[in-house]
């Protein structure tokens, strides 16, 4: 292991998600809901939903499979795997799994728990593996399955999430492309927003118990999620900004967390961003949490919008609370 500073480049991006896409009026048909209200509401029009031959950990490995191909990067030349996700086959966590599915025998893996923030604050992690010297070759993962955790039964909820995966290669390199971040949690915000363990006690023999129980669906106070994104996210984001000595007219595309088109539209105009510079993949794919950053960035990359040099601003925001932000150089 070589002790130097390096740099950081973005050379790849892949995603995956499941087959089955379940349409706003096939829920109204589950909830008390219509496609004109969650269009309006949130700009979602279907989400694909994992079946039982699709784990979290072979969506993350299609995912990273397909941001290894196009950085031309054999999986043996990874030394570092990090899947972000809340929702893994394995509470002990599933990047293990995910190395194994990927052939990338050389590479340590772990899980990172940050739900919608996950892939931000897995991104900025991975990079401080290689300005420090230690790794140089990184696959980044964001993956979830949260139909496994939502409750079909909540109209408030249901209408918003999907599953799917993405990822990026990071790569050392000369100049560094991560060019400023920055992130944050407040704990006190947590009951906004959970995915929570319940327990029963039971008694193993006389004054020793344990607590053994199942996590319970998700929960969320839409209103105060909506409140923290609009305002925090764009302060993230220039904070992010300022350590990257740039504004935001420098910004050549706006790649939020995909939790609803209200709130990036809210933040754009924060921003003074025109529509056109803001991706947005939420009509078909809605909320999947840690995957939705790169799961949209590698949407826009392979249409060619996104070109090699392009400033992208990226903000993720949800559970715990936590929000961040990372402005990197595709390419
Ligand atoms: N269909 C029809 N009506 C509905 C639905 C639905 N699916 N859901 C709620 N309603 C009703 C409500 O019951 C309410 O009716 P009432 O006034 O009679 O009580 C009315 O619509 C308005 O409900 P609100 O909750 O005020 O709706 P709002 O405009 O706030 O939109 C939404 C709700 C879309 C959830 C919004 O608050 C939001 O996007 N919040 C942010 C969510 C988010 O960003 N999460 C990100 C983190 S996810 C993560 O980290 C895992």
């Amino acid at each position: 292991m070589h002790q130097r500073q390096a740099g950081v480049s973005v050379v790849g991006s892949g995603a995956a998600h499941p087959s089955v896409a379940l349409s706003n009026e096939a829920l109204s048909q589950m909830v008390d809901t219509s496609d004109e209200w969650i269009t309006t509401r949130t700009g979602i029009r279907q989400r694909f939903l994992a079946d039982a031959d699709t784990s979290l950990a072979s969506l993350a490995a299609a995912a990273g499979l397909s941001a290894l191909e196009m950085a031309a990067i054999a999986p043996t030349a990874v030394d570092l795997i990090i899947l972000a996700t809340s929702t893994p086959d394995d509470l002990f966590g599933s990047a293990a799994q995910v190395q194994a599915h990927l052939g990338a025998t050389r590479a340590v893996a772990f899980d990172l728990t940050a739900a919608c923030s996950g892939f931000v604050f897995a991104l900025v992690t991975a990079a401080q593996y290689i300005r420090t010297g230690v790794f140089k070759t990184v696959l980044v993962i964001g993956a979830d399955v949260l139909s496994r955790w939502t409750d079909w039964d909540d109209r408030r909820t249901c209408v918003l999430f999907g599953d799917g995966a993405g990822a990026v290669v990071l790569k050392a390199d000369e100049r560094d492309r991560l060019l400023g971040f920055e992130m944050h949690s407040d704990g006190k915000m947590n009951n906004c927003l959970n995915l929570t363990y319940t327990s029963q006690q039971r008694e193993l023999v006389d004054g020793t118990t344990v607590q053994q129980g199942t996590f319970q669906p998700i929960t969320m106070n839409g209103k105060e999620v909506y409140r923290f994104a609009v305002t925090r996210v764009p302060e993230v984001i220039e904070k992010a900004l300022f350590h990257a000595g740039l504004t935001a007219q420098d910004i050549d595309w706006l790649l939020l967390h995909q939790a609803n088109q209200r709130i990036l539209d809210a933040v754009a105009e924060r921003l003074k961003l025109p529509a056109d510079r803001v991706i947005s993949n939420m009509a078909t794919y809605g909320n999947t949490s840690a995957a939705s950053i790169p799961l949209a960035l590698d949407g826009a990359v392979r249409a060619g919008r996104i070109q090699p040099g392009d400033v992208i601003a990226s903000s993720g925001f949800g559970a715990g609370l936590t929000w961040g932000s990372a402005i990197f150089e595709w390419g």
